[in-house]
């Protein structure tokens, strides 16, 4: 059983979620379960009960848990807590010049997340490998909302290689995370719909090494995409998703 008046958003780190949690006053709950590193939030966003997972600190390299293995984690022992509605999963992400990409702008994840550095060649393990997780249609909210819609790909790592980058454009990818297939997949398995937002720190087909954009854009791209998480919220609380 879900319930219709809550919705989980999983965020990977502290810094991405600061600005939707002073924005909405979200309160510190404590971790979630010993003895993971999962911290909890909790509050209303409009008429919808949020519970906020970010994935915590490493305990032997004391930074955020970022990348799928967290995630993964997170989502299943917050959909066992809450038995949300819909799992969102809000967080920054790559974009690309081939889609006119620019730093700041959001993105709805549509049709489907995906990986893009799963590569399995053998016979069906290759699709097994993409995965290919729908998302739920967010076509009617990106356009409400003025916001990009695209396939996001995952992989667990921040920069990429040449076959990476064959593989998103294979897959007509337009924005590259570290998280949103393995939430989907998640989200997917326990017959709930799945959200992904995502806002653009870096440019991954532009000039700037990767992780110098990333941290000069991560305020600003983080400041944006609390606005826009909170509007979709809204949207989907007053359109009963
Ligand atoms: N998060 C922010 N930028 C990213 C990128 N280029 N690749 C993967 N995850 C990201």
């Amino acid at each position: 059983m879900t319930n219709p008046e809550n919705f989980l958003l999983i965020m990977a780190m502290l810094d991405e979620a600061l600005p939707i949690i002073n924005k909405q006053n979200l309160q510190y709950i404590g971790k979630l379960k010993n003895p993971f590193t999962i911290e909890h939030y909790s509050g209303k966003i409009e008429s919808m009960q949020v519970n906020l997972l970010v994935n915590g600190k490493c305990n032997v390299y004391g930074v955020d848990q970022i990348g799928t293995q967290a995630s993964t984690l997170s989502t299943y022992l917050g959909a066992e807590a809450f038995k949300p509605s819909l799992i969102i999963n809000a967080g920054t992400a790559g974009g690309f010049l081939w889609d006119k990409a620019k730093i700041g702008d959001t993105y709805l994840g549509y049709p489907k997340v995906c990986y893009h550095d799963r590569r399995i060649n053998l016979p069906g393990f290759k699709e097994y490998g993409f995965g290919y997780f729908p998302t739920y249609d967010c076509r009617t909210i990106a356009k409400e909302l003025g916001l990009r819609l695209g396939v996001i790909t995952t992989g667990n790592s921040l920069d990429f290689t040449d076959k990476d980058i064959e593989l998103i454009k294979e897959n007509r990818g337009v924005v590259k995370d570290m998280e949103a297939a393995s939430i989907a997949w998640v989200a997917n398995q326990l017959g709930i719909a799945y959200v992904g937002i995502k806002t653009i720190t870096d440019i991954v087909d532009g000039s700037i090494p990767t992780e110098d954009e990333f941290i000069m854009n991560l305020k600003l791209a983080s400041h944006n995409l609390a606005e826009k998480t909170a509007e979709v919220i809204s949207w989907l609380a007053a359109n009963k998703h």
